[in-house]
Protein backbone atom coordinates (compact mmCIF):
# COMPACT_ATOMS: atom_id res chain seq x y z
CA UNK A 1 0.00 0.00 0.00
CA UNK A 2 1.66 3.42 -0.92
CA UNK A 3 1.72 5.88 1.86
CA UNK A 4 0.02 9.39 1.39
CA UNK A 5 2.30 10.86 3.98
CA UNK A 6 1.03 14.43 3.54
CA UNK A 7 -2.49 13.37 3.94
CA UNK A 8 -1.38 11.76 7.24
CA UNK A 9 0.70 14.76 8.35
CA UNK A 10 -2.14 17.02 8.09
CA UNK A 11 -4.66 14.63 9.71
CA UNK A 12 -1.84 14.68 13.05
CA UNK A 13 -1.44 18.40 12.53
CA UNK A 14 -5.35 18.62 13.00
CA UNK A 15 -6.19 16.21 15.92
CA UNK A 16 -3.07 17.84 17.66
CA UNK A 17 -5.43 20.82 17.99
CA UNK A 18 -8.11 18.87 19.93
CA UNK A 19 -4.86 18.02 22.71
CA UNK A 20 -5.77 18.57 25.86
CA UNK A 21 -2.58 19.49 27.65
CA UNK A 22 -3.14 22.05 30.18
CA UNK A 23 -0.32 20.74 32.46
CA UNK A 24 2.51 19.98 30.32
CA UNK A 25 1.31 22.41 27.24
CA UNK A 26 3.06 20.39 25.02
CA UNK A 27 0.53 19.31 22.28
CA UNK A 28 0.62 16.15 20.23
CA UNK A 29 -1.19 14.73 17.02
CA UNK A 30 -0.71 11.06 16.04
CA UNK A 31 -2.24 9.88 12.70
CA UNK A 32 -2.06 5.89 11.93
CA UNK A 33 -3.02 4.33 8.65
CA UNK A 34 -4.59 0.72 8.92
CA UNK A 35 -4.81 -1.73 6.50
CA UNK A 36 -7.92 -0.56 5.25
CA UNK A 37 -6.81 3.00 4.20
CA UNK A 38 -8.32 4.63 6.91
CA UNK A 39 -7.03 6.71 8.79
CA UNK A 40 -7.28 6.90 12.92
CA UNK A 41 -6.02 9.58 14.80
CA UNK A 42 -5.08 11.12 18.13
CA UNK A 43 -3.97 13.16 20.54
CA UNK A 44 -2.52 13.37 23.98
CA UNK A 45 -4.88 13.69 26.90
CA UNK A 46 -3.90 14.91 30.49
CA UNK A 47 -4.96 14.49 33.72
CA UNK A 48 -4.85 16.20 36.73
CA UNK A 49 -3.48 12.70 38.11
CA UNK A 50 -0.54 13.90 35.84
CA UNK A 51 0.37 9.78 36.10
CA UNK A 52 -2.93 9.41 33.91
CA UNK A 53 -2.19 11.12 31.03
CA UNK A 54 -2.00 9.51 27.39
CA UNK A 55 -0.16 9.64 24.93
CA UNK A 56 -1.41 10.52 20.83
CA UNK A 57 -0.01 7.28 19.71
CA UNK A 58 -1.75 5.38 22.17
CA UNK A 59 -4.75 7.06 21.43
CA UNK A 60 -4.76 6.85 17.91
CA UNK A 61 -3.56 2.55 18.48
CA UNK A 62 -6.78 1.98 20.60
CA UNK A 63 -9.10 4.12 18.41
CA UNK A 64 -8.17 2.27 15.09
CA UNK A 65 -8.49 -1.35 17.38
CA UNK A 66 -11.31 -0.38 18.85
CA UNK A 67 -12.94 0.04 15.49
CA UNK A 68 -11.70 -3.23 14.28
CA UNK A 69 -8.41 -2.40 12.58
CA UNK A 70 -5.18 -3.62 13.90
CA UNK A 71 -2.48 -3.75 10.72
CA UNK A 72 -1.04 -0.91 10.57
CA UNK A 73 1.41 0.75 7.58
CA UNK A 74 2.47 4.16 9.13
CA UNK A 75 2.10 6.72 11.70
CA UNK A 76 2.95 10.32 11.59
CA UNK A 77 3.47 12.30 14.97
CA UNK A 78 3.38 15.75 15.08
CA UNK A 79 4.14 17.71 18.15
CA UNK A 80 4.29 21.66 19.14
CA UNK A 81 8.07 21.40 19.36
CA UNK A 82 10.38 22.60 16.95
CA UNK A 83 11.93 19.77 16.51
CA UNK A 84 10.96 16.65 15.40
CA UNK A 85 9.61 14.43 18.86
CA UNK A 86 9.92 10.68 18.79
CA UNK A 87 7.29 8.35 20.54
CA UNK A 88 7.93 7.97 24.41
CA UNK A 89 8.91 4.37 25.20
CA UNK A 90 5.50 3.21 26.30
CA UNK A 91 4.01 4.35 23.25
CA UNK A 92 7.06 2.21 21.17
CA UNK A 93 5.48 -0.87 23.37
CA UNK A 94 2.44 -0.65 22.35
CA UNK A 95 3.69 0.37 18.49
CA UNK A 96 5.66 -3.11 18.48
CA UNK A 97 2.70 -5.17 19.50
CA UNK A 98 1.41 -4.99 16.13
CA UNK A 99 3.82 -6.60 13.72
CA UNK A 100 5.40 -6.35 10.87
CA UNK A 101 6.71 -3.22 11.47
CA UNK A 102 5.45 0.05 9.75
CA UNK A 103 6.86 3.24 9.00
CA UNK A 104 7.04 6.17 11.86
CA UNK A 105 7.53 9.48 10.59
CA UNK A 106 7.70 12.76 13.35
CA UNK A 107 7.68 16.34 12.03
CA UNK A 108 8.46 19.25 14.29
CA UNK A 109 6.32 21.98 14.16
CA UNK A 110 8.40 23.38 10.95
CA UNK A 111 7.72 20.63 8.97
CA UNK A 112 11.23 19.19 9.73
CA UNK A 113 10.78 15.33 9.51
CA UNK A 114 12.61 12.08 10.81
CA UNK A 115 11.83 8.71 9.31
CA UNK A 116 11.89 5.60 11.98
CA UNK A 117 10.28 2.77 11.89
CA UNK A 118 8.40 0.61 15.05
CA UNK A 119 11.35 -2.12 14.78
CA UNK A 120 14.20 0.43 14.84
CA UNK A 121 12.33 2.46 17.37
CA UNK A 122 12.43 -0.22 20.12
CA UNK A 123 14.44 -3.29 18.85
CA UNK A 124 14.54 -6.50 21.19
CA UNK A 125 10.73 -5.34 22.27
CA UNK A 126 8.85 -7.70 24.65
CA UNK A 127 6.53 -10.35 22.37
CA UNK A 128 3.67 -12.41 22.83
CA UNK A 129 6.66 -15.15 21.59
CA UNK A 130 7.63 -14.74 25.15
CA UNK A 131 4.55 -15.62 26.92
CA UNK A 132 4.65 -18.78 24.62
CA UNK A 133 7.82 -20.39 26.07
CA UNK A 134 7.18 -22.88 28.57
CA UNK A 135 8.54 -22.56 32.02
N1 LIG B 1 3.39 12.94 24.68
C1 LIG B 1 2.77 12.36 23.60
O1 LIG B 1 1.54 12.47 23.45
N2 LIG B 1 3.52 11.69 22.72
C2 LIG B 1 4.89 11.60 22.76
O2 LIG B 1 5.47 11.03 21.85
C3 LIG B 1 5.62 12.19 23.88
C4 LIG B 1 4.81 12.83 24.93
C5 LIG B 1 2.58 13.72 25.60
C6 LIG B 1 2.37 13.15 26.97
C7 LIG B 1 2.11 14.42 27.78
O3 LIG B 1 0.74 14.75 27.66
C8 LIG B 1 2.92 15.49 27.10
O4 LIG B 1 3.20 14.98 25.78
C9 LIG B 1 4.23 15.83 27.79
O5 LIG B 1 4.97 14.71 28.06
Amino acid sequence: MSVDWNALQSAAVQVRARAYAPYSKFSVGAALLGDDGRIFTGCNVENASYGLCVCAERNAVFAAVAAGVRTFHAIAIVSSAQEPVTPCGACRQVLAEFAPSFEVRCYGNDGTEKQYTTASLLPHAFSDEALRTKP
